[in-house]
């Protein structure tokens, strides 16, 4: 059993983590996490959490190994500290993309991290926007998945999108850009993608929908270098797209992603606050939606034992 709530923050996002415990209406726990110079983490709670429910936020952002390690180091100083019960709250779970072995000889990253974060002491994690849904699976402790789909189809509903079709970077994101879609009350497209070889490089093929004298809102879960996004809009341009947004859930955003963005003269570019963004990177027209709202609700039902379900109906 456990008592009241507790609710910590690594390093990784902090600004996330004090606007979720705003959202609840209690401050941030004190927490000493620092590295000594061989780099080791360490982790001192400054306060009693003894029987608490305790919440850690942390997203696998970058550094992700050092964001993924120091939860894990988190959640052991909680257990040895008696806490009464501790979710992972991880609003960006890296190695998603790593969920089956399609090669030989490859590893399953994402199946990995959800062992050590069990074996660490998590009790249950609270997340968002998984690579694929059937990551849950990989966890024997409870997993609540929230769904930014619903912050951005709220933002495009107060938008005035005119003659838009949105559109799937790739066969496996239909469904993701269905529900947009279907909550737009407008068309959908899909684009077919492929990868070639690991080195970061994808390749669209071909365009699936009618997309010409169209404006294309482009969704992925994430996005990373753009390559994926930069070889989208090419084959829609080539099919007669018009105007362009880009929409993705967590911005990951590494190597060139932000000069390619530039390029694609999108009229907008919005995506959520799961992964952390320097202000001075942050372009003109890219708009950046608040998840503390949906994460702080949802620990708030956790705590008191309601439907997280709820939430979205
Ligand atoms: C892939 O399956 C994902 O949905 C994204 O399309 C991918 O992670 C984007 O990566 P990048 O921006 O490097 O092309």
């Amino acid at each position: 059993m456990y008592t009241d709530l507790a609710i910590f923050s690594g390093r990784a996002h902090s600004a996330l983590a004090s606007a979720i415990a705003a959202r609840i209406g209690q401050p941030l726990g004190r927490v000493d996490v620092f590295e000594f110079t061989n780099e080791n983490i360490f982790v001192q709670f400054q306060e009693n959490i003894r029987q608490r429910d305790v919440f850690l936020v942390q997203p696998f952002v970058s550094p992700v190994n050092t964001s993924i390690m120091e939860l894990l180091i988190m959640i052991d100083a909680a257990r040895r500290a008696s806490a009464g019960r501790i979710t992972a709250v991880i609003p960006y779970y890296a190695y998603g993309r790593s969920d089956k072995k399609d090669q030989p000889r490859v590893p399953i990253s994402a199946r990995l991290v959800a062992n050590l974060l069990e074996t660490a002491g998590a009790d249950r994690i609270l997340t968002m926007n998984l690579h694929a849904g059937q990551i849950q699976g990989f966890f024997n402790v409870p997993v609540d998945e929230l769904n930014a789909l619903y912050p951005v189809s709220a933002y495009f509903q107060t938008q005035r999108l005119e003659n838009y079709i949105v559109v799937a970077t790739d066969v496996g994101g239909e469904k993701r850009a269905r529900d947009l879609a279907v909550r737009l009350d407008v068309p959908l497209a899909i684009i077919d993608k492929r990868r070639v070889g690991n080195n970061e490089v994808a390749e669209a093929m071909h365009v699936i929908g009618d997309v010409d004298g169209k404006n294309c809102l482009i969704v992925d879960d994430e996005i990373l270098t753009a390559g994926t996004i930069v070889s989208a809009v090419k084959a829609l341009r080539a099919e007669g797209a018009q105007e362009l947004i880009v929409t993705c859930y967590h911005p990951v955003f590494g190597g060139p992603a932000w000069d390619r963005l530039a390029s694609l003269n999108a009229r907008e570019i919005v995506v959520t606050d799961s992964v952390p963004m320097a202000p001075e990177k942050v372009p003109s027209n890219m708009t950046i939606l608040p998840v503390a709202p949906q994460f702080g609700d949802a620990i708030a039902r956790i705590h008191s034992g309601q439907s997280v379900g709820a939430l979205f109906q």
